[in-house]
């Protein structure tokens, strides 16, 4: 998302970190078509996804791209449309910009407050009975929403945000349902977010504990993210190739039950 959007670094060093963490073995990239700076740039990450794995020298097919559609960016603004025809048309549009005949995961980036969930969630069912998505997931969900929207297509995976200053997912049971009915659940901002993650390097538990561990504190929350379930796949972002490649190695990391613990109980101001 940091790749695209507002702040977003030069093209160059965008591809470097797709390729340095494609290299490292990352099978999972997010995108959306709105990871983007308004309407008429509209599939910029997705594009940028797609020149990376082109130019990329490892094997493709090893790699699952994931994306959303259901949100539109007049003048820069992130506003929600969920209706039918509007999911039809980004999904062509998606299509051509990651230049594939079906998109691995395609994604409702959100309910639409005007649109039944079960109209957004018929048209992904249509697009996945045309061929032209493999599975479906869902973003910004609650757990009766996950419900309403599987009686119409089988959802694979729920992206919604889960990092140690917005623990909700935990706290309305959306990662625990995932687990029971084994649903990936993508944890969104797994590190806070790019405000919030920049406050991890002074907190008084995670600064002497990565210390201690000699990791970064980036690296602790991602495991703690990941230690909620086998079923939680976080999704980082990284503008910088050195903070990506920590973060993929922050998925060999397992931290002691003690520790994991330190982190529950531990406050993180969003101030
Ligand atoms: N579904 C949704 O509604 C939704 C909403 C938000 C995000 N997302 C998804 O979640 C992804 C991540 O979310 P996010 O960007 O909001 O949050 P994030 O990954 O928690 O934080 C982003 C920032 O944290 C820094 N960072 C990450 N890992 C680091 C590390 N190991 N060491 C040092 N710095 C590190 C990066 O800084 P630098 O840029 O300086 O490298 C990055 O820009 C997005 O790319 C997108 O795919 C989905």
């Amino acid at each position: 998302m940091h790749l695209s959007i507002q702040g977003r670094p030069p093209e160059a060093q965008a591809g470097a970190v797709l390729h340095a963490v494609l290299d490292a073995g990352v099978t999972l990239v997010d995108t959306a078509d709105v990871y983007c700076l308004d309407q008429n740039d509209i599939g910029h990450n997705e594009r940028l996804i797609a020149g990376a794995l082109r130019s990329w020298g490892g094997a493709r097919d090893s790699v699952v791209v994931a994306t959303k559609g259901g949100l539109v960016r007049p003048s820069g603004r992130w506003d929600t449309d969920a209706r039918p025809e509007q999911l039809r048309a980004a999904c062509e549009r998606s299509l051509r910009a990651l230049g594939v005949e079906r998109i691995d995961l395609y994604q409702l980036h959100a309910p639409d407050p005007r649109v039944p969930l079960e109209e957004s969630a018929g048209a992904l069912a249509d697009l996945q009975a045309q061929g032209k998505i493999r599975w479906v997931g869902l973003s910004n969900v609650s757990v009766a929403e996950i419900e309403r929207a599987r009686r119409v297509v089988p959802i694979v995976t729920v992206q919604n945000r889960l990092n140690p200053f917005f623990r909700e997912a935990l706290g309305e049971g959306v990662v625990a349902h995932c687990a029971e009915q084994g649903i990936g659940f993508l944890a969104y901002s797994p590190t806070g977010g790019g405000r919030l993650n920049l406050k991890l390097p002074d907190h008084p538990i995670l600064a002497p504990m990565a210390k201690r561990l000699a990791v970064s504190p980036h690296a602790l929350v991602l495991a703690w993210v990941m230690s909620k379930s086998p079923t939680v796949i976080p999704i980082p972002s990284a503008r910088q190739v050195e903070h990506a490649l920590d973060s993929v190695h922050a998925a060999e990391l397992e931290l002691s039950e003690e520790d994991l613990e330190a982190i529950d109980r531990a406050e993180f101001s969003r101030g």
